[in-house]
């Protein structure tokens, strides 16, 4: 019965990519994350259009059925439409589904892929999407994902790995990175590879923190598993770019720079593009002085040889967490009355950079500006200048002045937070880490985030939605390891400073979207902490490279374990380590008020416009509203994550918002035509696609993040 559903599926799939002409003009499926390998959430699908979009109804749901409320999982998952579709479980598994009625065709379990002792350290990260490859007859057709550290090649048509692929349909992707010592190092990938020709090129999620493996740029052979290229993201002596970093060890020690968050593939010229987070430790520069290549790079590798064409570099020696957030979109618009093929990259910051497709020469003007460079951190040195944009103008605000705290806010609080606001380096967008606190706006999740801008290539308008919340890093003076014999709650608080107070907090309160940790006792066993260490999960890095000794003692001081706590800490002394960094931040604080509100004032959430050719913004709106503020007198915007798609049909479609609304706008003025309440919140971007002659949009709803609750249903909309 499956089997027979499934074959009808995957026939009509087949047609619908034999019919695809040219993928940036037209795209009526949705095979690759991002809609193509242009990256820009285009479908040219018009039976939905700006007349009939209020009569949408629900076409089918999907219940994965593994939601974790307790632990907030979420959904970040843009499925691609081959052959039926395909997506991801919270909890990582694969699936298929008809796309015509929703119907699960196959599942795949990573778990039950792996041996007793790997399964207890599989990492649970997040999955944004998977990649597709398949032979010229679709004889062999293959699903590419990442799950822990592993990246599989799934037979498209059961569900199966591809024993041929790897070590039995697996690959770890600690291999292969030219580096002697990543084996305890955490690595995996949250946005999927892309396929050129016979390969798979892949980017990874490293540690932030001052223990990170590089992030190389790798091709693997799609039918072996082979290593094809890699790109030193920190080259090697005798690189280009080796001469960037002050100390010319430090490719040796030093992580990060790696492209999280995927690519864009320009086919007729063998081009992939990628966009670069910064290098580790995120936010102290010390121990890795110099502009750094390739982090916080714009990237164009040629996509054959994982040679360089050319790069450009938009934060220089980053220590605000500024990582390019997405990759490049494939961009082509008339400009000047001449058609320019380019890419466009929108980032956290808030601007817009826009290159030559070929040669990486600005389209727009881009001008160093003098920076702050005095830090307060022993060691540091900041670059003197920034490149920034002349046009077009950034899509949020740059600084939050007096004029910005939150007018929505109790008289007292308000008060409270402009004497909170005064005391912190406020003035400048580009005010370093400092000791006693530096407003970061936009903040660590944009100005745009990982959903990526979305490009209309018959109108040549590009569309972002951002975020606007003020966050406060404050640096804080590690202490020096005491010398002599210690307690474990005493090494436990040390260890616990250096490799989990950036995200817990000092006082292991949580912050921003990371839990606190007071109380954990009642939840873990020592047994299931000490996993839990050595797995990780979702945005939880693993810390593998900590030893037995120093796992214990983090228990000891993080659980609270009294009796513990008082033994001594009979650990090896650790060796010097010149990764060793004197300031960690004291958590990934948002500016909030005591009462957990944004001491900014809305939007905290917009959606922007932008006519490519002109470098004008055309539109901006206020993107969802958040109910806890009954005395605003317009919507406030909310965070939002994930992206849009833009139809051929005049719509701009979006989910992404706190309050769980999906809406459709129209893509020349930006007026809502449409909305509707989901199951969840949908942090998610949607995907069109066409199936017997209907047209569906389908979007993850697994809430999860911003304090929302997680679900787990995948809806899909059609007419009726
Ligand atoms: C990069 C940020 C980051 C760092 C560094 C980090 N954590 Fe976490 N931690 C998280 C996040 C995010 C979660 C929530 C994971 C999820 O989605 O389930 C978490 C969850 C946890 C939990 C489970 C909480 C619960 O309620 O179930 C424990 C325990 C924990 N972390 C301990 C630690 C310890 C100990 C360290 C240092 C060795 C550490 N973490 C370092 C981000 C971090």
């Amino acid at each position: 019965m499956i089997r027979a559903a499934y074959l009808v599926a995957f026939y009509c799939a087949i047609c619908l990519l034999a019919c695809r002409p040219e993928p940036n003009s037209s795209n009526t499926s949705w095979p690759v994350y991002k809609g193509g390998p242009a990256a820009n959430h285009y479908s040219s699908l018009a039976q939905i259009d700006t007349s009939n979009v209020s009569q949408l109804q629900v076409a089918w749901t999907y219940h994965t059925g593994d939601a974790d409320t307790v632990n907030s999982s979420q959904i970040q998952c843009n499925p691609i439409v081959v052959d039926g579709t395909v997506r991801h479980f919270p909890q990582l598994k694969l699936f298929a589904l008809d796309a015509k009625t929703g119907k699960e065709l196959w599942a795949f379990n990573p778990l039950d892929s792996l041996p007793g002792q790997k399964r207890i350290f599989f990492i649970l990260n997040n999955s944004r999407g998977v990649a597709y490859w398949a032979n010229a007859d679709k004889s062999d057709a293959r699903i590419f994902y990442t799950a822990g550290s592993n990246l599989y090649s799934i037979n498209a048509k059961t569900g199966k790995p591809v024993e041929a692929f790897g070590l039995n349909g697996l690959l770890d992707l600690h291999e292969g990175l030219d580096h002697p010592d990543v084996a305890d190092l955490f690595i995996t990938a949250t946005t999927p590879g892309i396929v050129y020709k016979d390969l798979i090129i892949m980017g990874s999620r490293v540690d932030e923190g001052p223990k990170a493996a590089p992030g190389h740029i790798r091709a693997f052979d799609v039918r072996t598993g082979k290593r094809r290229w890699v790109f030193h993201t920190i080259p090697h002596p005798g690189e280009p770019g080796h001469e960037t970093w002050e100390d010319s060890t430090a490719y040796r020690f030093i992580g990060g720079a790696n492209a999280w968050s995927g690519f864009s593939l320009d086919e007729k010229r063998g081009i992939v593009f990628a966009a670069t987070g910064s290098a580790s430790y995120d936010w102290y520069g010390g121990k890795r002085l110099g502009n750094g290549l390739y982090g916080n790079c714009v990237l164009a590798l040629e996509a054959a040889t994982g040679k360089l064409r050319w790069h450009y570099q938009t934060i220089h020696h980053d220590v605000w967490d500024r990582d390019l957030s997405s990759p490049p979109a494939l961009v082509s618009f008339k400009k000047d009355g001449k058609m320019v093929d380019a890419c466009a990259v929108t980032t956290k910051t808030g601007y817009v950079y826009v290159f030559d497709r070929e040669t990486g020469k600005p389209i727009f003007p881009i001008e160093e500006r003098p920076v702050p460079t005095a830090s307060g951190l022993v060691g540091e040195k900041l670059s003197p200048t920034q490149p920034q944009p002349t046009k077009p103008v950034p899509f949020v605000r740059q600084l939050m002045t007096e004029q910005d705290i939150n007018p929505l806010l109790s008289p007292e609080s308000f008060a409270a937070v402009k004497q909170r606001w005064s005391g912190y380096l406020h003035d400048h967008p580009f005010n370093p880490p400092s000791l006693q606190g530096t407003i970061e706006l936009p903040g660590l999740d944009g100005g745009g985030e990982w959903g990526g801008p979305t490009f209309d290539p018959t109108t040549g308008i590009l569309y972002v939605n951002a975020n606007e919340m003020a966050w406060v890093i404050r640096s804080v003076e590690l202490e020096k390891e005491k010398e002599g014999p210690k307690t474990l709650g005493q090494a436990g608080e040390h260890f616990y400073k250096t490799n989990c107070m950036t995200c817990h907090g000092p006082d292991r309160m949580g912050s921003g979207n990371n839990p606190t940790l007071v109380g954990i006792e009642k939840k873990y066993s020592p047994a299931s902490f000490d996993t839990l260490l050595q797995s990780g999960r979702r945005m939880m890095p693993a810390f593998r490279h900590l030893g037995k000794a120093e796992r214990k003692a983090i228990a000891a001081f993080v659980m609270d374990l009294p009796e513990a706590k008082k033994q001594s800490y009979t650990g090896p002394k650790p060796a010097p380590d010149p990764r060793e960094v004197p300031y960690a931040i004291a958590g990934y604080d948002k500016f909030l008020s005591k009462e957990g509100l944004p001491a900014i004032s809305p939007p905290w959430g917009t959606l922007n416009a932008l006519n490519l050719g002109t470098g004008e913004w055309i539109w901006k709106k206020t993107l969802g509203n958040d109910p806890a503020f009954p005395n605003a007198t317009e919507p406030t915007g909310t965070e939002n994550y994930g992206g849009s798609v833009v139809t051929a049909g005049g719509l701009l479609f979006i989910a992404a918002t706190k309050d769980g609304m999906f809406r459709a706008f129209n893509k020349r003025t930006g007026a809502m035509l449409w909305e509707t309440k989901l199951p969840n919140p949908a942090f998610a971007t949607p995907a069109v696609y066409e199936m017997g002659g209907k047209q569906y949009i389908v979007v993850a709803c697994g809430g999860g993040k911003l304090g929302t609750k997680s679900g787990d249903t995948y809806v899909a909309f059609a007419l009726p």
